[in-house]
């Protein structure tokens, strides 16, 4: 499980499905402040959550130095939990700084491999740069998550195959997938979404290909389908990141139309997700969550993890 923190809706890139993308002028902008941040960190803390994800838009407001500040705020008070970044395209000097700040792992999707699909949906971004960034990010040594959409308009099996050859070379820690899901105020509005079939399809495969992965089940899928994310863990995926942002600002990080659990708080939706995954005749681990694979390579204690684990359940009950 991964505490969700959405901390700002600015953007200044423009992807075609993208419910923030810049011109969007219907978009209602905010962002968090360190102390909001924080906030959300600490109920994350309190709910189990040993890792947060910190997502937003490309937004100049948070450079390097914010972000630094921001990381060492929360290693400092939580030295054991991870921190997971997904702030899009930075440079490989702004990656650095920020995993020697205390940054563990990146999630960055590729969003398709198929270079025409890319640059179409991507006005004035680079397919190669994209590609380049994960790549500098597993130099630097971050948990790498790529990953893609299902069901994009003009997208074929054929370019899903792309996307499956893609991982398979690069081999991320996680992988994000998704159904695309039409968001009204943008140019995409007219599509259909991806369907669960598809995108469950392509869960199973990926976590065929790569054994090891960390998979999530995704908000998106749980947003097309009322059990969609139990599906999604059904076909292979081990994460699901609830929403830990603050509710006032859960509707305005309106990546595309329907998207689930905008009202409901931080705790509710821990028990919620919870007791899906149990339902599904699965258990919930609440530790920080690394690669097994990543974990191996660093030595990392595993007998302390199974004690942290188990002293959680102890304090749960
Ligand atoms: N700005 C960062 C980036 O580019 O990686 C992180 C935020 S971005 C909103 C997170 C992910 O949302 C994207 O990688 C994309 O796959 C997904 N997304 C955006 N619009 C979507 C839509 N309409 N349907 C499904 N997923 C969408
Ligand atoms: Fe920037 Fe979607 S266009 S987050």
């Amino acid at each position: 499980m991964r505490g969700l923190i959405e901390f700002t809706n600015f953007c200044k890139r423009n992807c075609v499905y993208c419910g923030i993308r810049r011109s969007n002028t219907e978009a209602d902008r905010y962002r968090l402040t360190k102390e909001d941040i924080m906030e959300c960190v600490d109920i994350g803390d309190r709910l189990g959550y040993k890792t947060y994800v910190l997502q937003g838009g490309e937004d100049d407001y948070f450079t390097d130095e914010v972000m630094i500040e921001i990381i060492r705020m929360i290693k400092e008070k939580y030295p054991n939990n991870a921190i997971t970044l997904s702030l899009g395209e930075r440079s490989y000097e702004s990656y650095k700084k920020m995993f020697e700040a205390g940054a563990d792992r990146y999630l960055l999707r590729h969003e398709t491999a198929t270079k025409e699909l890319y640059d179409e949906l991507h006005p004035g971004a680079s397919f190669e740069e994209r590609r380049q960034c994960l790549k500098n990010l597993k130099e630097i040594g971050y948990q790498v998550g790529a990953g893609f959409m299902v069901g994009l308009p003009k997208q074929t099996n054929k370019d899903l195959v792309n996307d499956l050859l893609f991982v398979k070379e690069l081999e991320p820690h996680m992988c994000g997938i998704g159904p695309f899901i039409p968001h009204k105020d943008t140019p995409l509005k007219n599509n259909k979404a991806g369907t669960l079939e598809k995108t469950t399809t392509m869960l199973a495969l990926v976590r065929l290909l790569l054994p090891n992965v960390l998979l999530p089940s995704t908000t998106a899928l749980g947003s097309i389908d009322p059990t969609g994310r139990e599906k999604g863990i059904k076909a292979g995926g081990n994460v699901v990141m609830p929403n830990l942002s603050p509710t006032s600002v859960r509707e305005k990080y309106s990546l595309y139309d329907g998207k689930i659990c905008t009202g409901d708080e931080a705790a509710e939706c821990r028990q919620c997700i919870e007791g899906r995954i149990r339902k599904a005749g699965f258990k919930v681990e609440v530790t920080r969550g690394d690669n097994v694979a990543w974990k191996k390579e660093h030595g990392y204690n595993f007998v302390e993890e199974k004690i942290q684990a188990e002293n959680i359940r102890i304090i749960n009950k």
